[in-house]
């Protein structure tokens, strides 16, 4: 396993590997006991409500009128059509999240998730004076600068996998629309065919209504997407993993490794464990991430790259592309390889 750092981005010396709130610690087990007390919880789980709408309207993000103009928007008639009848929703899905009793499975998830994705921007570079369209940009294009710095500047057939809503699902159709690698190599093909996955299908009716390129949305599973084998040139998880106990990731990983054609690379972004701001979140903070993110402990204790390497990826890299997240990058061995 490799784990390269480009020079473009350096990497700030981190003193752990993972916060000290998360997984066995005394701190991490004195939090846990606290959210599973359960009037405690109950407490904390709408206060974080509360303390999440309030900064983002106090932002710019104009949280509840967004919510309204959406519910009001006919988007619930689509839920019909998007809806898979055969998808099954695994145990670890159907729990509470972000401090929804029906996790990503309502329309409030799914009406307030643009809000939510565009206020967890806001947080990255909360010390600049970014406005949220901004901030949401840079997000996307750290995201997007390391893809092009591992050289991943071609891809026809793209699968952004938790796709929710689809603001990560139009920014990768985006990136590659414009990236002249890919307009060289597939030349009567104007645009990527571009797919977003999502296993709630209120979030994909979100995502279908708000769509202006025209993409693809489908409801399934991640574990055991449906599509044929060595079909796609790059899969996307973006900020999908921190939501996911480990034993998911595993089998999610050979799912992607499985439609992946040889030498094509799946991509993923996600909280960095040794990121030192994350680290050092106030209690409250962490305290009320824990309460509404169930797989929280899984996902900062997780070897990410060690599960990709046991999922059969080789030329794994990590790199730290904003003070919050790490991406991690991993290629399926070329097919001359074998
Ligand atoms: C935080 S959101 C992702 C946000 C989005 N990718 C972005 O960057 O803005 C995580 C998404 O993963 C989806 N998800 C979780 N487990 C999944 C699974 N097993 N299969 C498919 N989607 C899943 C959730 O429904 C949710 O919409």
């Amino acid at each position: 396993m490799s784990s390269q750092q480009p020079s473009a981005i350096p990497l700030t010396s981190p003193s752990r590997e993972k916060p000290d709130w998360a997984g066995e610690d005394l701190l991490s087990r004195i939090v846990n006991r606290l959210i599973k007390t359960k009037p405690i919880y109950a407490l904390m789980k709408q206060q974080a409500r509360q303390v999440l709408i309030k900064t983002a309207e106090k932002n710019g993000i104009p949280w509840r009128d967004n919510t309204q103009a959406l519910l009001n928007s006919g988007v619930k008639d689509r839920l019909k059509d998007i809806t898979n009848p055969t998808v099954t929703y695994p145990d670890y899905y159907n729990v509470p999240f972000h401090a929804y009793d029906a996790g990503n499975l309502c329309w409030e998830a799914a009406c307030e998730a643009q809000s939510a994705t565009y206020s967890m921007a806001l947080r990255v570079w909360k010390n600049e004076p970014l406005t949220a369209d901004e901030a949401q940009a840079r997000l996307r294009s750290s995201f997007h600068q390391v893809l092009i710095q591992q050289g991943i500047t071609d891809a026809q057939d793209i699968l952004d996998v938790g796709c929710s809503v689809g603001i990560s699902t139009q920014a990768i159709h985006e990136f590659y629309r414009t990236q002249p690698d890919r307009q060289s190599k597939h030349p009567l093909q104007p645009v990527p065919r571009t797919i977003g996955l999502d296993l709630s299908p209120y979030m994909l009716a979100i995502a279908a209504q708000q769509d202006s390129q025209h993409l693809e949305w489908a409801h399934g599973r991640a574990e055991a997407t449906g599509f044929a084998a060595e079909r796609f040139d790059l899969v996307t998880l973006q900020f999908v993993l921190h939501e996911l106990p480990r034993s998911a990731t595993l089998e999610i990983f050979r799912e992607m490794h499985r439609i992946l054609k040889p030498g094509a690379h799946v991509a993923i972004v996600d909280n960095n464990p040794k990121s030192t701001v994350i680290q050092n979140l106030p209690p409250v903070l962490f305290t009320l991430m824990k309460s509404t993110e169930p797989w929280t402990d899984d996902y900062y204790t997780f070897d990410v790259e060690a599960a990709l390497l046991e999922a059969g990826f080789e030329a794994i890299s990590t790199v730290e592309s904003d003070p919050r997240h790490r991406t991690i990058t991993a290629r399926k061995v070329p097919t001359n390889l074998h």
